[in-house]
């Protein structure tokens, strides 16, 4: 059954610029550059794969050994004479036997390497040759199957014992997803080989060096207003050497020659070429029409806690500083001018840059001072984006507002990863937030999924970040790509192998929203909505459980006590149970009560990690934690699970320390939270009630069209009549863009890439030139109505 309510909109009623609002954020994890957008084909081009990057991996990783037709040869790696001492490593063949040739072939990411018929691929190699008896030697190079069929062919003559590139263009005879590339040479002594490369011609914008088409395709189909990169963790996850194989992401080893450019251990557990790298970065956000928003570290790791002191800050401040000039110089400054030999004299016209990402602990709020000062001093324009940690709440995040507010910084980047149920019950968060403050950068977050669900609670949550653009200035959903065969993290919202693509859910609620952004946001009036519903202020009772991780802990003086009638029940972890459902927890028993304190007394005995209290389990995964000494032994966290996928409700430092005596105390009271350790308050959170509102929206104003947008979200499971009254402005017509009619649980993949996404149709309003309309919103549907204005509509057509 449909109900009925009205939403009026006005163009007096102008709020906030939505400018840059919703973009898309970038980072290297499940392969999303090599091995995915970025187009080599060749894994492990450069023999540069190492123990560092990941403990399987080594220098011919990806590579095997071929002896054909009574051939023999020794391979190996060798570093005496390299193409170049950043690269160092490449691969010798030594011929004992020609036979029917000898030489490596190369497996490629996924399946193999991905050929299409008809295409082209530019093959290239840095090659020499040592006591070769002829002149010159055949390299036969081929594209085969795992038959022997060859899918694509060519012979390049290599001589001398000088590195020299070699290049051939390799049609594809068919389409194979499998292929091999097989080198194969005959003769005498052996060839070296470095940098094996292998590239479809027709890249995205016909770039060299360029991205995979039809991941870079759904980059661009997004129109993202921005592209934050180049990370994430493996931006600051690193040593503080540039030169170092582990060091953090430092942009200048990332530019010049592809050869030329050092390997580096990504901390996510990979090898990264950077031959996607900074140039490319720029290059890309132009060609997609994304601002960039580039990411630099501030000479501080919180994975491991390195820390450049600060007289030796001065290089990586120089790093910031010298991006500018690469960027934005013109071609007389010396990094404009490597810009222009690079192949783009034009500036980038970059507008942002982001020091730090989810960065706890002081040592980086030191630091950023002095990058702020030295940007500002030297960029004033440049808008500065600073860091409040992992989490939505919290001691690590107010000290990164307190420092954002401190430097007037313009942005703090906001992160959290939760529940589609804490989106739901938080669309508001950021209401209270004050205009004259920094302004929020939301650069990652997510609900935990890839189901219509997940993007409809997500959707909902975008209309709040539109609604409140008075406080928040960017927001990015993350991850953004994903191979499927090499997933470090899910959800993410483009899944691709080496030959396919599609778009989550989540992604067509990202498409939605930045093609129907707008310019300014419009305020909406609502009537006859019935009330909001509160589906969840469950008190938080259940079983408590506590335990180590791993169990190598005491625990005593363990009582609840009620609040409310000052009962006092003792518990004892020497004989509780062990808990079936997680793991190094003993359940001490169960309690309705709903305002109550439990406190316990714990020592470590020997690990590295802290303790986990788990309370308000009412199983199903529907339950809380208190992480003692969480994620790396940093944190103190109250996290809330709703169906097993958890929310980091708040967090604040606090390290674990062996052979110590703590006292802790959890008080819970309704829905509130607060958690002491040694009697010293260090976490307190509301888990907000999860509440529905009858509908979700949003209004905007497009200059460019002159269009009205209403974006329109219904979680609930019925459709609701709207009668839409805009006072100052004639309808002609709505353009309407849908996405209704799956299932909750319904996801896209490779066989039905399309599954859940939008679709367009055009409403007519009944009479002409109408002030109001009606319109039936669908049951667990997004919506996008753009409502034309008739006169433009007459007067375009007689421009016509
Ligand atoms: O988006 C995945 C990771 O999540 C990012 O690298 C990091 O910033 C966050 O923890």
């Amino acid at each position: 059954m449909s109900k009925v309510g009205r939403l009026s909109v006005s163009l007096e009623h102008r709020g906030a610029k939505l400018g840059d609002l919703f973009g898309i954020f970038f980072e290297d994890l499940n392969h999303a550059a090599d091995g995915g957008l970025y187009g080599e084909l060749v894994r492990n081009r450069s023999f540069e794969f190492d123990r560092i990057d990941n403990s399987s991996y080594h220098a011919l990783t990806a590579w095997e050994k071929i002896e054909r037709g009574g051939g023999q040869a020794q391979v190996s790696i060798q570093t005496e004479a390299p193409l170049n001492t950043k690269n160092p490593h490449y691969a010798v063949i030594e011929i004992v036997a020609e036979g029917d040739g000898v030489g490596l072939m190369n497996y490629g990411y996924n399946t193999g390497i991905s050929l299409k018929q008809g295409e082209q691929y530019l093959f290239s190699m840095y090659a020499k040759r040592e006591d070769s008896k002829s002149e010159a030697e055949a390299v036969s190079i081929a594209v085969e199957n795992p038959d022997g069929v060859v899918l694509a062919e060519a012979s390049i003559a290599v001589s001398g014992n000088e590195w020299t590139r070699y290049e051939a263009i390799l049609t594809a005879k068919s389409t194979d997803h499998s292929g091999r590339l097989i080198l194969l040479t005959k003769g005498t002594g052996s060839l070296a080989l470095d940098h094996v490369s292998l590239f479809p011609k027709e890249t995205f914008k016909q770039r060299s060096n360029g991205m995979r088409q039809d991941i870079a395709s759904m980059l661009q189909e997004l129109k993202p207003k921005f592209m934050r990169f180049p990370g994430g963790c493996l931006v600051h996850d690193g040593s503080l050497n540039a030169d170092d194989r582990n060091s953090m992401y430092r942009w200048k080893n990332t530019i010049g020659p592809v050869h030329d450019r050092p390997a580096r251990r990504s901390n996510w557990g990979y090898n990264q070429t950077l031959g996607l790298g900074y140039y490319e970065y720029f290059v890309l956000s132009e060609d997609i029409g994304a601002k960039p928003i580039p990411v630099l570290p501030a000479g501080y790791d919180p994975h491991h806690k390195r820390i450049v002191p600060i007289e030796e800050l001065g290089p990586w401040i120089d790093d910031a500083l010298d991006l500018i000039e690469f960027a934005n110089g013109s071609i007389e400054t010396t990094w404009g001018a490597k810009r222009a030999e690079l192949g783009h004299p034009e500036p980038f016209g970059m507008e942002y840059i982001a020091i730090g990402n989810e960065e706890v602990g002081e040592p980086f709020f030191e630091r950023y001072t002095y990058f702020h000062n030295a940007i500002k001093a030297r960029y004033p324009e440049m808008k500065i984006i600073n860091s409040s940690g992992p989490f939505p709440a919290g001691g690590e995040y107010e000290r990164g507002w307190a420092s954002a507010r401190e430097h007037r910084s313009d942005y703090v980047d906001e992160h959290y990863y939760v529940s589609p149920e804490w989106m739901l019950a938080n669309i508001h968060r950021y209401a209270s937030f004050s205009a004259d403050d920094p302004k929020v950068f939301l650069g990652e977050y997510a609900s935990w999924g890839n189901t219509y669900y997940n993007a409809l609670a997500e959707a909902a949550y975008m209309t709040g970040l539109q609604n409140n653009a008075h406080a928040v200035g960017l927001a990015c959903y993350a991850p953004l790509l994903c191979n499927v065969d090499y997933v470090n993290w899910r959800p993410d919202l483009i899944w691709f192998n080496n030959h396919q693509v599609f778009g989550t859910p989540n992604y067509y609620v990202q498409q939605l929203f930045m093609h129907h952004q707008g310019d300014y946001l419009l305020e909406m009036k609502a009537e006859g909505l019935s009330q909001p519903i509160t589906v969840n202020e469950a008190p938080i009772t259940g079983m408590l459980a506590l335990g180590a991780n791993p169990d190598t802990a005491e625990f005593w003086d363990i009582q609840l006590e009620n609040n409310i009638t000052g009962e006092i029940i003792k518990l004892d972890y020497a004989t509780a149970q062990g808990s079936e459902t997680y793991r190094n927890l003993r359940e001490l028993g169960k309690t309705d009560w709903d305002h109550y304190t439990i406190s316990f007394k714990a020592r470590r005995l020997e690990g590295e990690k802290g303790f986990e209290l788990s309370f308000g389990d009412r199983g199903n995964g529907n339950r809380y934690l208190w992480e003692i000494g969480g994620w790396q032994n940093q944190d103190s966290a109250l996290v809330s699970f709703v169906n097993g996928r958890g929310s980091c409700l708040t967090q604040s430092l606090f390290t674990v320390e062996t052979d110590v005596v703590y006292q802790f105390s959890l008080e819970v009271t309704g829905r509130q939270l607060k958690a002491y350790i040694n009697g010293e308050l260090i976490n307190a959170e509301e888990d907000k009630p999860l509440v529905i509102e009858p509908l979700y929206y949003t209004a905007s104003y497009e200059e460019a069209s002159g269009d009205i947008i209403v974006k329109a979200v219904n979680v609930q499971n019925q459709s609701l009549e709207i009668a839409f009254d805009v006072s100052d402005r004639s309808i002609g017509s709505v353009e309407v863009y849908e996405l209704c009619g799956c299932q909750l649980e319904d996801e896209n993949d490779f066989a039905a890439p399309t599954r859940v996404s939008p679709k367009q149709k055009l409403y007519h309003v009944e009479h002409n030139a109408a002030e109001s309309f009606t319109y039936m919103i669908q049951p667990h549907s997004i919506t996008v109505l753009r409502l034309k204005d008739e006169y433009e509509a007459i007067k375009k057509a007689y421009q016509n």
